[in-house]
């Protein structure tokens, strides 16, 4: 026998008609410092563990009034965590298997002659039901925590639906204002080329025609001079030099040509000129067949091109020039570089000191395209970009 007792106070309730059993049992659980109650009836029994009168039941399974298996049975209704530990004079195999089908935790026969086996039968149920009950407390705090969980979760996730939506209308509201200002942009865009083109008819009109016709009135008296005077013949060559300047820029303002020709020939013409002008040679490629293009789109091509030269021809200090066309899918890619001494975008104030790249910039975007730029001081500049025809 154990010294110290390790469940005193236990309420062992002890269910039996079978008064002699009972007092051979009690002194030895007084001894061990259990706490003990002896009722002969199944009834009154069951109302002492649904009152929590009791921590274990002793139960026979032969009784007058109402058989051991069914106050399991209904104790495993009213009160089902109290353990049960049957204790029997027969040993009958069967009844014993049913006993514990209905949820007898321990079956201990009658006569006991070794009182430690009781006592090990009352800890192991005991112990049982302990576990059982650390196990019930342990699940509930699991089921406690899952559900503090899943509720900040449902939180978090409300958070989150409220801040996408609140980003999708946000996304919506950017797309317009995007569409708001490439239509703007468009308009600008649109607004100048007109512009230029009025300015460009206006200069030809006026100052282009005035010239022309000077030109030929000193040229007329010229002739009725009959004979070779300088200054007349300085004057005629001063005006004549003019009305190529003039016409020049009245082509560089708005090219008439762009509505006629296609724009690989507006292209081929302005490259003619430029190296005429710049002295800078130019390498020119072209793959694939132009499509039909549409003239806006045609001019605001022949613009970025216009730009690129002029840059070239006014900060490159370079002696080639290549540039590779690329039509396909009803798209074109270009690349135009030079060898000349490049720039250093990393100080911002280079990138932004014009306006002629911000507007080949507006102008890739309106036709729905991308662009790259490379350059380094000493290594030349390349543009390239793709645009949709
Ligand atoms: N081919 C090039 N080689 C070297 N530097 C270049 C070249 N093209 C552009 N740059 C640099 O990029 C800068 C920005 O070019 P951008 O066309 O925007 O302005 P800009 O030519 O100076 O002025 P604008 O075009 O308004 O008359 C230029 O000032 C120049 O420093
Ligand atoms: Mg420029």
């Amino acid at each position: 026998m154990t010294d110290k007792l390790l469940y005193e106070g236990l309420r062992i309730l002890i269910i039996d008609d079978d008064r002699e059993f009972s007092h051979s049992i009690e002194d030895f659980l007084q001894d061990r410092g259990f706490l003990h109650n002896y009722i002969d009836d199944g009834n009154l029994g069951i109302e002492k563990a649904v009152n929590n009168e009791c921590d274990v039941v002793l139960l026979d399974l032969k009784m007058p009034k109402m058989s051991g298996i069914k106050v399991i049975r209904e104790m495993k209704l009213k009160a089902p965590e109290i353990p049960i530990i049957i204790v029997s004079g027969t040993i009958d195999i069967k009844e014993a298997v049913t006993a514990v089908r209905e949820g007898a935790d321990e079956y201990i026969l009658k006569p006991i002659y070794d009182m430690t086996e009781l006592e090990l039968c009352i800890n192991r149920v005991w112990e049982k039901y302990l576990l059982k009950r650390q196990l019930e407390e342990y699940k509930q705090g699991l089921e406690s925590l899952v559900f503090e969980r899943t509720k900040q979760l449902q939180v978090k996730t409300e958070e989150l639906t409220q801040s996408n939506e609140l980003l999708k209308s946000e996304i919506v509201k950017r797309k317009h204002a995007e569409i708001l200002l490439k239509k703007n942009t468009m308009n600008i865009i649109e607004a100048i080329e007109q512009e230029r083109k009025r300015l460009s008819q206006e200069l030809h009109d006026s100052v282009g025609q005035r010239l022309m016709f000077t030109k030929i009135n000193l040229e007329l008296l010229a002739k009725e001079l009959k004979q070779e005077n300088e200054k007349l013949n300085n004057a005629i060559e001063g005006v004549s030099l003019a009305g190529t300047e003039i016409s020049s820029l009245i082509k560089s303002l708005y090219p008439v040509s762009i509505e006629k020709y296609s724009l690989l020939q507006n292209i081929k013409t302005l490259i003619e000129s430029f190296e005429k002008i710049s002295m800078i040679n130019v390498e020119f490629g072209v793959e694939g067949n132009e499509p039909q293009i549409e003239k806006n789109v045609k001019l605001s091509i022949y613009r970025i091109f216009q730009e690129v030269l002029n840059n070239i021809a006014k900060h490159s200090d370079a002696q080639n020039v290549r540039i590779k066309m690329m039509f396909q899918n009803s798209e074109l890619s270009a690349e135009i570089s030079d060898d000349g001494i490049g720039v250093d975008f990393e100080n911002e104030e280079n990138l932004h000191s014009g306006t002629g790249l911000f507007s080949i910039q507006e102008r890739i975007v309106q036709l729905n395209g991308n662009f790259n730029i490379r350059s380094k001081n000493g290594s030349g500049f390349t543009i390239e970009f793709k645009v949709v025809l």
